[in-house]
């Protein structure tokens, strides 16, 4: 008897044991990994996807496809030198911009030595837009060569026929080579000017108002590091990029099929120092935000309005507002998103650096509102919904 029922408890025990088991490796599984359902956005929070992992988009952008937002940034690693291109661009899905699955990698970098976007290359601010007429998913971006700092300056094409990807590298370039301005004043068209020109002083100020740098670079092309892209709609598709040695921004026209520049450009507030272009337009005037150029120190974002996207652009100064204002709440622009389906509602997307740790990188989302005289405002919320859109 004794026996029997020390056989019937090890067996209990061996059940309990294998259904605790079970149970462990049920829940432990990547795919069966608990999921929490994000009903609400947190700036500056870590940002789980819906694998529970931080997601991994920085200097981003959102493409609005078939009823999907997608999400496509600068994938970072841990550590320094993270910044650099290890990986490439990821890609991340979402019908609610509350929950985002990992699309994986949309662009990869190249193993190939020598190759434009070879890993450790820097590759930022990547941006995606959809071209009806050729049914291609168009990316341009940020691209520094490798082991050559921030000195090539060059914007970078990618294209795809499926918006996740994977997405092949086309060129990379320094646009408008040999084109002036449209509105470049005739007399000033090849000015001789002393480079050697104290950085700073009235004459110098006056001298990159001209166009100095502009001209310095006409044959090989303007520089371009931070980036942006719009659509208008007519399906007119522009780049926005600083230039000049980040001095003056550029917004260039690109050709019907968005992959490439087809000369007709302007230069915006020249000398002003903007980086982190962002646009957006509603009823009809368009909207840039930008940031000063502290490199991955936040400072103080920059409104400018016109109403055609060729200008006159007039500042309106920073739109942020409260406390810490003066610091774009500890970020920088990188995104403005119309939410589909809401009218007037756009979402401010920043990005809070950690270069010293640039996978830990926050996001920074808040509402765009409008004051009692129309102006965009963006105010701190530690935490908010959509349904702010519907006050
Ligand atoms: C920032 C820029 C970032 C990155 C960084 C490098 O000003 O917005 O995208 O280029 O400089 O220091």
């Amino acid at each position: 008897m004794r026996k029997v029922k020390s056989t019937t408890t090890f067996k209990t025990q061996l059940a309990c044991f294998a259904l605790l088991a079970i149970v462990t490796l049920i829940r432990c599984s990547p795919e069966s990994k608990e999921v929490k359902y994000n009903n609400s956005f947190k700036p500056g929070k870590i940002c789980l996807d819906t694998d529970s992992v931080h997601i991994n988009a920085h200097g981003g952008g959102i493409l609005y496809h078939h009823k999907t937002y997608y999400w496509f940034g600068e994938f970072k690693t841990a550590g320094q030198g993270g910044n650099t291109a290890q990986v490439g661009v990821s890609c991340y899905s979402s019908t609610d911009l509350y929950n985002w699955k990992n699309e994986g990698i949309a662009l990869p970098v190249s193993s190939e030595p020598g190759s434009d976007i070879e890993k450790g290359s820097v590759i930022e601010r990547p941006k995606v837009i959809y071209n009806e007429k050729t049914g291609k998913f168009v990316m341009w971006f940020h691209l520094e060569l490798k082991g050559q700092g921030y000195e090539a300056a060059r914007t970078a094409l990618a294209v795809s026929n499926n918006v996740t990807g994977p997405y092949t590298f086309v060129k990379s370039l320094r646009p408008n080579a040999q084109e002036w301005p449209f509105d470049y004043p005739e007399e000033l068209k090849n000015k001789a000017y002393d480079t050697e020109l104290k950085w700073w002083t009235p004459d110098w100020y006056k001298a990159i108002d001209e166009g100095m740098f502009m001209q310095r670079d006409f044959e090989g092309g303007q520089m371009a590091r931070d980036m942006q892209l719009f659509v208008d709609d007519d399906g007119k598709a522009y780049h926005i990029h600083s230039s000049e040695d980040n001095l003056t921004l550029h917004i260039s026209e690109l050709t019907d099929d968005y992959q490439d520049f087809t000369g007709k450009y302007i230069r915006i507030f020249p000398g002003g120092h903007n980086e982190a272009p962002a646009l957006f337009k509603k009823d009809g005037i368009y909207y840039l935000m930008a940031s000063g150029c502290t490199g991955w120190d936040p400072n103080e974002a920059r409104l400018f309005d016109a109403k055609s996207i060729w200008g006159p652009w007039k500042p309106l100064g920073n739109p942020c507002v409260g406390e810490e204002a003066h610091l774009t709440f500890h970020s920088q622009s990188t995104y403005i998103l119309p939410v589909q389906g809401k009218k007037d509602a756009f979402i401010y997307m920043g990005d809070r650096w950690t270069p010293e740790n640039p996978i830990d990188g926050r996001y920074i989302w808040l509402p765009i509102q409008f004051d009692e005289s129309g102006k965009p405002v963006i105010n701190w919320y530690d935490e908010w919904n959509l349904s702010i859109f519907d006050n």
